[in-house]
């Protein structure tokens, strides 16, 4: 099928560069005109493995090709969908500007039927307005109008593992109101032999926002947990571990931290919160998901101050800066707050991060960014984990603990043992884990 993605982010080129792989015809197409010639020498933008392998293989085969002209991108195709972002406005609306934008410009093009299918993640009624707008801005000078569809086809992979959640999806979901829309759709994801879901648009469009607002709920309550663990002397690991292995709860999203944070989950959080006030039901279980997780991110900051004693003039290392691991992606991620506080208290701060120090340059001022850890832990009161990555599974603390001032530890993902950090003289201190 000769299909268009419009938005080459995250998910668009990784939606791209899939549908190539299983033999569809796929343009992509943005309005970064940088990114677009980037991306046509087959240089990715951003950190996802995999993803840079695959996408020289189908610009070669000439599966895949890029472009800024949408218009001709669009003739071209049966299938768009529509992939740019939707952020948060100040009210915690989703910003619908770049999906109207590209509804239009849809419009403008259309000359035979075309599916067009939101990936974009969008609150419910959306799929009405792309309708309206497309019908509003077709060309006026054609003899009969042509027919089109619009869909909904909500996103849920996850950056750092993209391509495989995307190959190997738990369920596709698909929104439609029409047999001619949910036979294209199926027609794509053939080849992935996929659990289906079908529904219809503003069902579809819910399931994004009710999935990622209880995963978001997982999270903040199981930091909520960890706060009672802290405080009677239990190891929140081993109560996710006994709470995980009953079927109807599951393991996965039950890790106590420093709370979530993404470019998904705060404004899908936020923005799911105004749609429901916005069809009369007051979300207070969410409004309380989200003040757990700020909480969370003050938690750990008095932590430090309350180990350090003295915060002002302290260096303070930091080990990831990424919201997870395997992503460049610095969006909301948690250690732009919790590095605010710290500097509003005076500590000066270091930090590594294995992929995402050039995206935190453009986001946060006087910061020393170290080569490596060895290089960033020299001279530090203490080292915080904040990004869980493999690198630091390995790394040798015998040696970073002698090149530091003091050696302290917070683990602000809880990956490593308490017992493992005495040995080597640290002081430790996780989430959770029964020590305050
Ligand atoms: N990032 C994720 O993990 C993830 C997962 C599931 C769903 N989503 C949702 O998918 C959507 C896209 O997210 P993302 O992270 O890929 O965003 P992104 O910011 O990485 O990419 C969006 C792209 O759209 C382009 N764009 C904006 N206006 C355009 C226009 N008029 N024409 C063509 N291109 C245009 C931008 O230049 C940018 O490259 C959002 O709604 C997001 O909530 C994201």
């Amino acid at each position: 099928m000769n299909i268009a993605i419009v938005g080459s982010g995250y998910v668009g080129l990784v939606t791209g560069v899939c549908l190539a792989h299983i033999g569809h015809k796929v343009v992509c197409v943005d309005v970064d005109r940088e990114k677009i010639r980037k991306l046509r020498l087959g240089k990715v933008p951003i950190y996802e493995p995999g993803l840079e392998e695959l996408l020289k293989k189908y610009l070669k085969n000439k599966k895949l090709s890029f472009t800024w002209a949408i218009k001709e991108a669009a003739k071209k195709s049966d299938a768009i969908f529509i992939a740019v972002g939707t952020p948060s406005k100040k009210n915690g609306d989703a910003d619908l500007t770049y999906v109207e934008n590209v509804a239009r410009e849809i419009a403008l093009s259309m000359d035979s039927y075309k599916l067009i299918i939101e990936k974009s993640t969008v609150p419910a009624e959306t799929g009405k307005r792309i309708a309206r707008t497309i019908r509003m801005n077709l060309p006026k000078n054609k003899k009969s109008i042509p027919d089109f569809d619009v869909a909904s086809n909500p996103e849920f992979l996850r950056e750092g593992s993209a391509i495989k959640d995307f190959m190997n999806p738990d369920r596709v979901v698909i929104g439609v109101e029409s047999k001619k829309a949910e036979r294209i759709l199926r027609e794509i994801y053939k080849p992935l032999k996929p659990h289906m879901v079908v529904t219809n648009i503003n069902s579809a469009e819910l399931i994004k926002h009710a999935s990622n607002s209880f995963l978001a709920t997982k999270i903040s309550f199981i930091n909520a947990i960890a706060q009672i663990c802290d405080h009677l002397g239990a190891d929140v690991l081993k109560v996710a571990e006994g709470m995980g292995f009953d079927k109807r709860i599951g393991r996965s999203f039950l890790d106590a931290g420093i709370g979530y944070g993404g470019s998904c989950f705060p404004k899908d959080v936020d923005a799911f919160v105004r749609l429901s006030e916005k069809s009369g039901y007051n979300f207070k279980l969410l409004n309380e998901v989200r003040s757990v997780n700020e909480e969370q991110k003050a938690f750990f900051v008095r932590l430090i101050e309350d180990k350090l004693w003295i915060v002002k003039n302290k260096v303070i290392g930091v080990l990831g800066l990424a919201f997870k691991p395997n992503t460049d992606d610095m969006r909301n991620a948690p250690s732009l707050d919790i590095i605010k506080m710290l500097q509003h208290e005076g500590a000066k701060i270091k930090a590594y991060d294995p992929v995402s120090m050039e995206n935190a340059k453009k986001m946060m001022k006087k910061i020393t960014y170290s080569k490596d850890p060895y290089a960033l832990a020299k001279g530090c009161d203490c080292l915080l984990l904040l990004t869980e990555w493999d690198e630091f599974k390995h790394l040798d603390f015998k040696k970073l603990g002698k090149v530091m001032s003091q050696p302290i530890l917070f683990d602000g993902r809880n990956m490593y043992r308490k017992q493992d950090f005495e040995k080597l003289g640290f002081e430790y201190y996780g989430i959770g884990r029964g020590m305050v």
